[in-house]
């Protein structure tokens, strides 16, 4: 019985997702309102942190961060500082990584991996130990494919997420390229079943009513690398969803979530003025968005309930939208 159990662990979660769960499920029920309060009201004087970036904070900084600004700081015997000097009163500490696709992506995982207390290299040298005291951690656009990407593996080191780990992680396979993975001849079954596939994703999002775009497309493809259902075996394959299942609403559901070992998560996507179709330099009265994991859901729920193109599906208010695919389908 032991020995089948890793087995049918495996066959459980591969048979879990398939590719046309890519589409959201529309009619849900929302989320009782009473205990997560989705829409905050509030006026200069009464603004907060939402309850639970408070909570996860307050935890993080009181159970995590103490012991890491010892580990990192020390008694300066080390790197030159002295945290007993800090007096009990440690800066609060957020790391941004910025945008510019797959090259911010890896320029933020080698950043990050200087910063990290589990490198030893980055450790001896001083460095390793930042990345552990931060409180936040933010991407936009590229950066946040590498913040998603560590998030929603459970926080693994950055080199062991973009190598692999040759068991469960399968790192982020570069070498496959984003839209011919296996090689400049489009004719090739590789190309074509992988094409096919996300084309299926796609197509399922747009059978149930929802707009789709080449964000669509562009985001499912950067799923087979930077999300953990993908590996060089399955990669041309349907027996995977290819992380549709994975969303940014689940990280709460991690264990490095749940102990508090990872940073807080934040996404932050600026937007183009109504009507624009070009990505100039964006004006700064443009809106930015601001998306945490616990509090991204009533994002899905704004977005419900003030689209027309939503209402004229008869939806109601109480209705929410599950499994909105807003992670990395966004161009963020
Ligand atoms: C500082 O740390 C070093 C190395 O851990 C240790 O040998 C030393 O005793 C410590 N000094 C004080 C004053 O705590
Ligand atoms: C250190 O903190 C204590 C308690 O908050 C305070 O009484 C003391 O004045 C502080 N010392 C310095 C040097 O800031
Ligand atoms: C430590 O970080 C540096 C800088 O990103 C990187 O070159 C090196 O490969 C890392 N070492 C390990 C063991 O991850
Ligand atoms: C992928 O990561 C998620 C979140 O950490 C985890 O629940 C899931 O089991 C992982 N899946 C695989 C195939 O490793
Ligand atoms: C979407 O709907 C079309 C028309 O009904 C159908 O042919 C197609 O198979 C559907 N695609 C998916 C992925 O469900
Ligand atoms: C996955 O399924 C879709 C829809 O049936 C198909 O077009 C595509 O070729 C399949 N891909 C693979 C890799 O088998």
């Amino acid at each position: 019985m032991t020995l089948f159990l890793p087995f049918l662990l495996f066959a459980s979660v591969a048979a879990q997702y398939s590719i046309t769960d890519y589409a959201p499920t529309i009619n849900a029920p929302c989320p009782q309102a009473s205990n997560n309060v989705l829409v905050r009201s509030f006026t200069p004087q009464t603004q907060a942190l939402n309850t639970q970036e408070g909570s996860y904070l307050g935890a993080r900084e009181s159970n995590v961060i103490p012991a890491a600004w010892s580990d990192w700081v020390g008694n300066s015997s080390s790197i030159g500082y002295d945290l007993a000097l800090f007096n009990g009163s440690l800066p609060r500490i957020g790391i941004a990584v910025g945008g510019q696709g797959y090259r911010a992506a890896q320029f933020g995982a080698g950043v990050l991996s200087a910063l990290d207390a589990r490198n030893g290299t980055a450790k001896s040298l001083g460095t390793g130990g930042l990345l552990q005291v931060a409180s936040y951690l933010a991407g936009s656009s590229g950066g946040s494919w590498l913040t998603a990407s560590l998030m929603l593996n459970d926080w693994p080191s950055p080199s062991t997420l973009v190598y692999g780990d040759g068991r469960a992680l399968s790192g982020w396979m570069l070498d496959l390229d984003l839209v011919a993975p296996s090689g400049v001849n489009l004719g090739d079954t590789d190309n074509q079943a992988y094409w096919g596939s996300i084309l299926a994703s796609v197509e399922a999002k747009a059978n149930a009513s929802i707009d789709t775009s080449i964000t669509d497309l562009w985001g499912r493809a950067l799923s087979y690398h930077f999300l953990n259902q993908t590996t060089r075996n399955n990669f041309y394959t349907n027996t995977t969803g290819h992380g549709v299942g994975q969303l940014w609403s689940q990280i709460p559901l991690s264990p490095s979530y749940a102990d508090q070992s990872m940073p807080f998560p934040i996404i932050a996507a600026d937007s183009l003025p109504s009507g624009s179709e070009s990505t100039p330099v964006v004006s700064l009265d443009s809106v930015v968005y601001e998306a945490s994991a616990p509090t991204f859901p009533s994002f899905a729920r704004l977005a419900h309930s003030s689209s027309s193109h939503l209402s004229s599906l008869g939806l109601g208010i109480h209705h929410c939208l599950l499994w909105f695919r807003w992670l990395i389908q966004a161009r963020i």
